[in-house]
């Protein structure tokens, strides 16, 4: 399997590979790598000639420095996993170093409003991050196709108005969620779950399953207070938001109207591990 540390060694490889008519399947990650990571390079592999991962802890992204402490790292174990789907895919794993140039900051971007709900309103930066890393790793990669799971799904919005706004040569491909049996949306942070804490979470998905069942008879709020019972009744998990918003602007449901798909999406803490999921609701 070829490695890449360094971007100018990968954009080198890259332009050698390339004929004309190639096509480059990107799968950006932050490492830690679970199945559903492994789905995204599945697809990319079958779609494209080339198939490049990326695996960087992206530090502008993180506002709390805990988190980007504590966030799962394990490039030997991340190489396994991705040789399983196939030898011929390119990792780049670069350095901060590499990537920042010694200046660790954000760009500021402007999402069309996109950015303050949510996610945005919780992790203040997290998308200015999101979108600073995206668009340096699509001008080094060049990718005819970026895969992203829908599990975060805001960030998916983000990456698709980036790619617009500055006219990028990029299809952005949304993959499924994919669950544990317990229907625990996958995610690298369910490495910091103890066992049991991971089988518990499985409410999290229950939960949204009911309330989509109770938005079909009953207004957003209301679908939202009976959300904030539930999680009341489960002491181990701290519910930071629930919101039921229009899939394509995010602006918040306040009054339900015909032909509009909508989505309810939430984070959950256990403990101080956070986690994110979201449902379809049409
Ligand atoms: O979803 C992630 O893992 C990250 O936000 C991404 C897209 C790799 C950017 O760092």
């Amino acid at each position: 399997m070829q490695i890449f540390n360094r971007k100018a060694a990968l954009m080198d490889y890259l332009t050698s590979k390339k004929t004309t008519n190639s096509s480059i399947g990107f799968v950006p990650t932050m490492g830690a790598l679970h199945k559903g990571h492994q789905s995204l390079m599945i697809q990319s592999v079958n779609e494209n000639d080339i198939t490049v991962v990326s695996i960087f802890v992206n530090p502008t992204q993180f506002n709390n420095p805990e988190d980007l402490e504590k966030y799962p790292r394990d490039l030997d174990a991340d190489i396994l996993k991705i040789q399983d789907i196939s030898p011929n895919i390119i990792l780049f794993a670069p350095t901060v170093e590499d990537i920042y140039e010694g200046k660790i900051i954000s760009q500021s971007f402007d999402f069309d409003g996109l950015e303050n709900k949510m996610e945005g309103k919780f992790r203040p930066g997290h998308f200015d991050g999101v979108g600073t890393i995206v668009k340096r790793l699509f001008e080094i990669v060049n990718p005819t196709k970026a895969y992203f799971g829908e599990k975060d799904f805001q960030q998916v919005q983000i990456v698709k108005k980036m790619v617009e706004k500055n006219h990028l040569p990029v299809t952005i491909v949304v993959c499924p969620i994919y669950r544990e049996i317990n229907n625990l949306a996958m995610s690298s942070r369910n490495e910091r779950l103890t066992l049991q804490q991971k089988e518990e979470a499985g409410v999290i998905y229950k939960i949204l399953n009911g309330a989509k069942a109770k938005f079909v008879n009953n207004s957003a709020k209301k679908t939202a207070e009976w959300v904030t019972n539930e999680f009341e009744k489960n002491k181990n998990f701290t519910l930071e938001y629930f919101e039921i918003a229009d899939e394509e602007t995010l602006s918040t449901c306040t009054r339900k109207v015909k032909n509009k798909k909508y989505r309810a999406f939430i984070a959950v803490f256990i403990n101080n591990v956070r986690l994110i999921d979201t449902i379809s609701l049409n």
